[in-house]
């Protein structure tokens, strides 16, 4: 019989509630057995308690260690000062991201995300061939984003305090070019790479590389300019390529220059791996070829064993309150498949990628993204699937398999 598992669900936001919860009726039907653990999480709980991302969520994910993770909504600091409960104000409690909390929290240092295109999406990035042909490149690229540092440590400064100003008044590139600029005119983010993180993004991308068929791994930074640590990123992977994956084939490729690629050949690349901004920009243009947001799946793992499924988007406030609710479940589904294969459970997620892909293929029912409709509640009426229309179609071609 097939092992029960612990999930912890964290619906989060918005329409991260809806599609949690169609994602949960695919598994169900796919014969997926769990013990689902709520967890709360997002705006509703910086309201009421001044913390978005409670201590005893962050118990159950250490308890359950695998969630399933919908969208949150965050807003600047004034809207979440005026949208704190009053007894709770002006008693220092500060608005942070749980998004960035949980990747903190846990370690959550590799961050998967491919980008594959479904045949018959009419969302498929197209392009002139020779003539007057049209071509329609099949994408399949996952990119492997380091997921805790970069320019995402959070170490910056506006009016750097006096040690740091001093300290970098010592390179030589600074003293000349800002030396002469007022401190308070000053604002410095920092670009930190560890080599134990970047080793570690460098391993995952081979590894699953190796595992899944793929000819190469890409390295897209910039180490051309930012020599430290791009220029880090580079050596390291030409190292561990060299020592333990010498049938994988390597290349480099500038961050610029990607993007400009992106539409050319988008075909040619299988495995890129990068650091946090760089691999940020990458899935998010990759996956503008194979549908966009309702689309784009990710997963997040830690070194000892914690594991976030998550669709890239987020809450879609403007469409959290549409009854019948109007987004793309895809994504979200895509990521408990992404859950499933983490859980050796592989058969079940192939089988809910063949019930998508049939659906799609077919393209009898589509969501409003996908008939490039504009995002308004009358889009049932005018012949697009509602969320729940498009679970069910997808439930449907599972139970024929
Ligand atoms: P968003 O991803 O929520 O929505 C942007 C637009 O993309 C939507 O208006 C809609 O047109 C489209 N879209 C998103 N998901 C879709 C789906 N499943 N199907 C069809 N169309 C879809 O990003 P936005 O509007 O910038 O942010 C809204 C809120 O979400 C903010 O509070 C933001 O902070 C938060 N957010 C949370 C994320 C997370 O939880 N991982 C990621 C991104 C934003
Ligand atoms: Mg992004």
């Amino acid at each position: 019989m097939m092992k029960r598992h612990s999930i912890v669900t964290l619906p989060g936001d918005g329409i991260g509630k809806i599609v949690l919860n169609e994602a949960l009726r695919v598994l169900d039907s796919a014969g997926f057995r769990a013990d689902y653990h709520h967890g709360d999480i997002g705006w509703e709980f910086w309201c009421r308690e001044g913390n978005p991302l409670p201590d005893r969520t962050i118990e159950l994910l250490k308890k359950h260690r695998t969630a399933l993770f919908g969208a949150i909504t965050s807003k600047p600091n004034d809207e979440a000062k005026a949208e704190l409960d009053i007894s709770l104000r002006d008693k220092g409690f500060v608005y942070s991201s749980p998004i960035v909390g949980l990747r903190q929290k846990f370690n959550l240092d590799i961050c998967v995300r491919p980008c594959r295109s479904y045949k018959g999406n009419p969302l498929n990035f197209i392009r002139r061939g020779r003539g007057n042909t049209i071509e329609e490149p099949l994408v399949d690229v996952v990119i492997f984003r380091q997921n805790t540092e970069c320019l995402y440590s959070g170490v910056e400064w506006t009016a750097p305090p006096e040690q740091v100003y001093k300290a970098f008044m010592t390179h030589p590139k600074f003293s000349e070019n800002y030396g002469q600029v007022p401190i308070d005119e000053l604002s410095i983010s920092t670009r930190i790479f560890t080599r134990k993180a970047t080793e570690r993004i460098i391993r995952a991308a081979f590894d699953y590389a190796e595992k899944n068929g793929y000819k190469s791994v890409t390295v897209c930074e910039k180490p051309n300019v930012i020599r430290e640590t791009s220029g880090l990123m580079w050596k390291l992977t030409k190292e561990i390529q060299k020592k333990s994956y010498p049938g994988i084939l390597l290349f480099n490729t500038n961050i610029d220059a990607q993007m400009m690629w992106l539409t050319k050949n988008p075909e040619d690349y299988g495995v890129i791996v990068a650091g946090n901004m760089f691999g940020d920009i990458a899935s998010d243009a990759f996956a503008g070829l194979i549908g966009g947001l309702g689309f784009a799946c990710s997963a997040q793992y830690s070194e000892d064993g914690v594991a976030v499924f998550e669709p890239t988007h987020g809450s879609a406030p403007k469409y959290s309150g549409f009854s019948p609710s109007i987004v793309n479940p895809v994504a979200m589904i895509e990521s408990a498949c992404m859950m499933l294969d983490y859980l050796n459970e592989k058969d079940l997620s192939s089988r809910i990628r063949k019930a998508i892909a049939a659906v799609i293929k077919e393209g009898r029912v589509c969501t409003y993204d996908m008939m490039k409709m504009t995002g308004r509640q009358d889009v049932v009426e005018k012949g697009a699937a509602s969320t729940t229309m498009m679970t069910d179609a997808i439930i449907a071609k599972l139970k024929n398999s």
